[in-house]
């Protein structure tokens, strides 16, 4: 494919703001994350979530194995913890920062995230690099405060409500 072509899609691609969220999953007692925010909504019936997750991923093969998981949806002080997850720091040394809990049946989650939500992998695509992963919702939590640590324009950003009240 032309260069140009690859270009123009990335820079489409960096005005595509989403949530950070990190996805944790332990298998045989050991932890594993990553950051993500190819997360969507899917169904209300049944609950379903979708992640893409690279097949290079160090939590590839054990999620895939595990089945269950937790997506962590990061609040606007979580940058850092974010920045743990997305490479640099090895997997062994990521869950040394954050409030990090596990729940009954073994899923690691992040306590004062903005969101948890507990799945199990109902269905699992390959696609070029990537896995995508349909996540039956188990139970979900959620903090009171919204303020969604976002990406956008490829860095951290913060969103703020529109006030639509005076337009015309
Ligand atoms: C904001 C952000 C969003 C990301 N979204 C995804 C994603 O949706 N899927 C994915 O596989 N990797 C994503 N990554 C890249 C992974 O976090 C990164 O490659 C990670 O280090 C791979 O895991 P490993 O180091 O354990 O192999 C994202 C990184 C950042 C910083």
């Amino acid at each position: 494919m032309p260069e140009q072509d690859l270009e123009n899609f990335r820079q489409s691609m960096r005005r595509l703001a989403a949530t950070v969220c990190i996805i944790s999953c332990q298998k045989d007692g050991v932890r594993y994350g990553i950051t993500v925010t190819s997360v969507t909504s899917l169904c209300m019936e049944p609950q379903s979530i979708l992640v893409c997750i690279n097949q290079s991923a160090s939590i590839r093969p054990h999620i895939r194995d595990v089945g269950r998981y937790c997506v962590n949806l990061l609040t606007q002080s979580q940058a850092d913890i974010s920045k743990r997850f997305s490479g640099g720091v090895p997997a062994s040394e990521r869950f040394l920062e954050g409030a990090w809990c596990l729940s009954d049946d073994g899923i690691p989650y992040l306590a004062d995230a903005q969101a948890n939500i507990f799945c199990e992998i109902d269905e699992a695509f390959g696609y070029a690099t990537h896995d995508i992963l349909v996540g039956r919702v188990l139970s979900s939590r959620f903090n009171t405060e919204v303020a969604p640590l976002l990406y956008q324009d490829g860095k951290y950003a913060v969103g703020a409500p529109l006030d639509l009240s005076a337009a015309a």
